[in-house]
């Protein structure tokens, strides 16, 4: 079975793909990572994160010493991350790794802002997770903080509407709902409420 999971920032797709992955015991793959791990190449070498050739060149090179989680999960490289995902050289790059992790016979769990539309456009199931920006702003505040950084909440509320708009506004695979999808707005859902809801629509497919 594949499950793919799209959203915005913060919505809590990557709890509820984990937790899905845990339940029906098939391995997981976060595609932020892979953007991530290419803006920080790109940012270790001084590169612009601009720059399309060298942008491509560190997706198609990206080694397992690159997916340093500590290093990938600060404020600034979800930003980071999205300028690289506009990048539809970057994108190309990227889409055989994980349509590879996705061919496994026992099947996998996708999760990203294009899982559903372009990466697995015939997965079982489809989830788009979501929630409203204020609510997804204090819980990234909670998370940074939990890791020891010093942010304000009007600061992160504002990456995630500029992070939105980016990742919605682009041309190369927008973030958008697969029309097949089921809505999941996880607003006023606490985390075990969304797991659970997520589990019984993957259930009854
Ligand atoms: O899911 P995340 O917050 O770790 O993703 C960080 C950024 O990476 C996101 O704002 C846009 C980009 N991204 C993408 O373009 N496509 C994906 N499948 C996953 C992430």
């Amino acid at each position: 079975m594949i499950i793919a999971i799209d959203g915005p920032a913060a919505s809590g797709k990557g709890t509820i793909a984990r937790r899905l992955a845990g339940h029906f015991n098939l391995p997981h793959l976060d595609t932020g990572l892979l953007y991530r791990a290419t803006a920080r190449v790109l940012l270790d070498n001084g590169a612009s994160l601009e720059d399309a050739a060298k942008a491509e060149a560190a997706a198609r090179g990206l080694a397992l010493t690159d997916f340093d989680e500590a290093r990938l999960r600060g404020a600034h490289m979800g930003e980071a991350a999205s300028v690289v995902g506009a990048i539809p050289q970057v994108r190309a790059a990227l889409m055989e790794w994980q349509r590879r992790f996705a061919s496994r016979p026992e099947g996998a769990v996708l999760d990203g802002r294009d899982i559903g539309t372009v990466i697995c456009p015939d997965a079982d199931v489809k989830l788009f997770v979501t929630a409203s920006p204020e609510t997804r702003a204090q819980r990234r505040a909670l998370e940074l903080r939990g890791r020891g950084e010093n942010v304000n909440f009007a600061d992160v509320l504002a990456d995630i509407r500029r992070r939105d708009e980016r990742d919605s506004g682009r041309s190369a695979a927008p973030l958008i709902a697969a029309p097949d999808s089921i809505l999941l707005d996880t607003t006023e859902m606490d985390v075990e409420t969304a797991v659970q809801a997520a589990i019984a629509a993957a259930s009854a497919n």
